[in-house]
Parts: C-alpha cells; structure tokens; sequence
C-alpha cells in the first residue's frame, strides 16, 4: 500500500504578516487572492508581490472560461512562485497556475494533455472546508464531451501544493453562510472517506475521525450558542478541514460529491451546500443497504461524539446538520424532474473516479432513487 501522508509542508501563523516574512514575499510572487481578502489582511504590508483578485475574472466557482482567462492575463514567465489565499475556488485555481500552460483548458481537464508541476504553490485556506491545500485534485465547471455542463475535478499529484500555511485569523471575515457550507463540506469529506469500501489506508480513519471530532464538537457549540460561537473555534475548524483534506486525499470521496456535481455545475449552487442537499439521504440509503457494514462503525462513533444511542446516531447528526444549514429539497435549486435522468447519466459518464468509493454498488436506479426522494 503507497500512501502519500502528507505531502506539502504545513506551517501555522497567527497572522498574514508573520506568514510573509517566514516565507519572504516579494518579487516573483503572484499572489492569487480576492479584494476583499487583501485589503483587510494583506494590504497594509505594501509588499512587492503581484496581486492578482479572482473576481476581475467573473464570480463564483472555477469554470473553464474562468480559467482561461486568468490563463490569458497572468503570462507563466512573470511569476516564480504562486501563493493562493482563499476558499476552495482560489486554491483550486491557484493550483493550476503552479502547472505548465496546457494547450486547452478542455484537454487538460479531459486528459489530453498531461498536468506537469512547474512552480512552487504555497496554498492558505480561508474557508474551512474543501482541503483542497492538501488534495491532488482542482474542481472545475466545464463542458463535457456530450455538451452537458458538469463539475469535473481534475486529478495529479502535480496539483499537490508544496506548502499549507494555517493562519486562522483569517477566516475571521468569513461570513456565516459560506462557513456553514464549507463546514459542512469538510464533514463530508470525513464521512465518505471514512465509508469509503476499498481505498482506506493506514491514516485516513485517523485524520476522518479527528475532523468528526472537532466539526461536530463545533457544531453542538453553535447549536447551543448561535453563529458567533464559531470566531472562537476558527482554528479547530480549519484544522478539521485539513485534517478531513488527508483523509479523502487517500481514501476518496463517493456518491455525495459524485451527485452533486451535476447540480453544483449546472444551477451553480455552493459545493458544500449541494453536497449537503444529499448527504443525509446518502446516508440513510446505505444504512438501508447495507447496515452491518462500516456504517454501523460510523454510527458508534456519531453517537460517542453525539452523546446518543447508536440507533439514533443518524437522526441525531441529520438535526445538528440542520441548525447549521437548513436542508432544501432539489427543486428549491432549480433543479427539475427532467433532471433525475440526464443527471444520473451524467454521473455515471464523468464521476467515475468518486462512483467506486460508493459504499453500497451505486447502480443507475439507486441515482434516481436518491435524486427523486430529495427532489
Ligand atoms: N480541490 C479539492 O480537493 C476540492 C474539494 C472540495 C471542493 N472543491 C472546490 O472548492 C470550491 C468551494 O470552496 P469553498 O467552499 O471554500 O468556497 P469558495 O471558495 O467559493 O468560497 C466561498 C465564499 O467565501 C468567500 N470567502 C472565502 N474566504 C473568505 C474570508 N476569509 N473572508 C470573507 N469571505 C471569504 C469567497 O470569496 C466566496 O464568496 C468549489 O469550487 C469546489 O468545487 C475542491
Ligand atoms: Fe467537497
């Protein structure tokens, strides 16, 4: 068994400037971030590196069209080394500036044309959940060979940033629906790794089961105390996030992440909350399924963390998911009965490389099962 444990170097900072004087930014960095990332945290430092704001490139999640124009405006010869410091969508992009230019930004995402590791990426996460700053992976919204527009995650190990830094003051600007949603993603990212059938390693429960820990330790704080509970436990959480990145690094996410690309890439809802419109659904299948299986580990671990009994471990974790972010049914989204087919075939024709971690064998009908039911 390989098992890359952790590859970039991890380095945690209280703040922004003790960040940049350990790593002396300056000339020949491109720093990949948002406006309003910068002006609170980074701009008082006058620092000579190049700063360059995703949002002059269109709103939201990467999209092809995103990509190649960023592409487009920053030439590969005017930077040394790529700092990207954001959510998941800075991260992802930034990962593919640290990557030699490909022919297009189709073949490369489509496997035409080969991803080769060129500059240094120094990755800094200011949400708390993708993990993308430790996984081989960088998501985007593309065309698929049909046409149909989908999320598709481009994986290499090239992608793997060479250094995490953690600077939890960071998130402190964050505002609560996006940190409940990428809260939320990085519990997924726990449970599905954690569910996952074949690719367990030697680590990957122990960093899953640590970033259940503390997520839902945060959780049961909010749930208690409200939304402000969280600014004292940013560090816990973008720890989690990470901790929950190195699990699914080795053992992969599954049928949640696999569902919901088809509806995050096409009504463009946020990809924590487009997984969260399934998780609980998800789970309640497999336990259906298949309950003597890993599921019934899971629930021994919800319900110790929970402090409830196994039998209500679900119901109980569905109710505290919910005081976070209230579940929606599909069609809230935009999403239409038309939808339950052409999305579960494009599941089966793109999500491939999540579709085998499925739990349980996740055969057409059970797409349409799952699709319909949260519909
Ligand atoms: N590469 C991977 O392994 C991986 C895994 C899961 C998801 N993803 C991708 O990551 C993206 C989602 O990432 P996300 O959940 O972090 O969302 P995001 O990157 O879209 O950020 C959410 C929102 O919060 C804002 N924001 C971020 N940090 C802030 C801060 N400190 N203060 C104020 N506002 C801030 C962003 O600008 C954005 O509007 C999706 O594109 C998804 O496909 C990648
Ligand atoms: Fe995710």
């Amino acid at each position: 068994m390989r098992e890359i444990l952790i590859k970039p170097t991890l380095y945690k900072f209280k703040n922004f400037g003790e960040f940049a004087k350990e790593f002396n930014v300056g000339k020949g960095d491109l720093v990949f971030t948002n406006e309003f990332i910068y002006t609170p945290f980074m701009k008082d430092y006058n620092l000579d590196a190049t700063f360059v704001f995703q949002e002059k490139f269109g709103a939201g999640e990467p999209s092809e069209e995103m990509i190649e124009a960023i592409f487009e405006a920053i030439p590969f010869d005017s930077y040394d080394r790529v700092i990207c410091i954001g959510g998941g969508a800075i991260m992802d992009l930034g990962k593919l500036l640290g990557l030699e230019r490909p022919d297009t930004v189709h073949n490369l995402y489509f496997k035409k044309y080969p991803a080769t590791k060129t500059k240094p990426v120094i990755a800094i996460p200011t949400t708390c959940g993708t993990g993308s700053e430790v996984t081989e992976i960088s998501v985007a919204i593309v065309k698929d060979e049909a046409g149909q527009t989908t999320k598709l995650g481009l994986v290499s190990e090239e992608l793997i940033p060479n250094t995490v830094c953690l600077i939890p003051d960071m998130l402190k600007t964050l505002p609560w629906k996006p940190f409940a949603s990428s809260a939320i993603d990085a519990l997924i990212h726990a449970v599905e790794s954690y569910l996952s059938p074949s690719r367990a390693t030697m680590t990957s429960e122990l960093f899953g089961v640590k970033a259940m820990e503390l997520i839902l330790e945060g959780f049961r704080r909010i749930g208690e105390n409200g939304p402000d509970a969280r600014l004292d436990y940013l560090e816990e959480f973008v720890t989690a996030s990470l901790y929950a990145g190195i699990a699914f690094l080795q053992a992969g996410c599954a049928t949640v992440h696999a569902m919901s690309f088809p509806l995050g890439g096409t009504y463009h809802v946020p990809h924590g909350e487009s997984n969260y419109a399934l998780f609980p659904k998800v789970l309640e299948k497999y336990d259906a399924i298949k309950p003597d299986g890993k599921i019934a580990e899971f629930k021994k671990t919800v319900a110790r963390i929970l402090g409830c009994s196994e039998a209500d471990a679900l119901a109980k974790l569905a109710e505290l998911e919910n005081k976070i972010l209230p579940l929606k049914p599909l069609h809230e989204y935009g999403f239409t009965q038309d939808d339950i087919q052409t999305f579960a075939d494009s599941v089966l024709a793109n999500q491939q490389r999540l579709v085998v971690n499925s739990y349980v064998p996740l055969t057409r009908d059970l797409i349409v099962e799952i699709y319909s039911e949260c519909y």
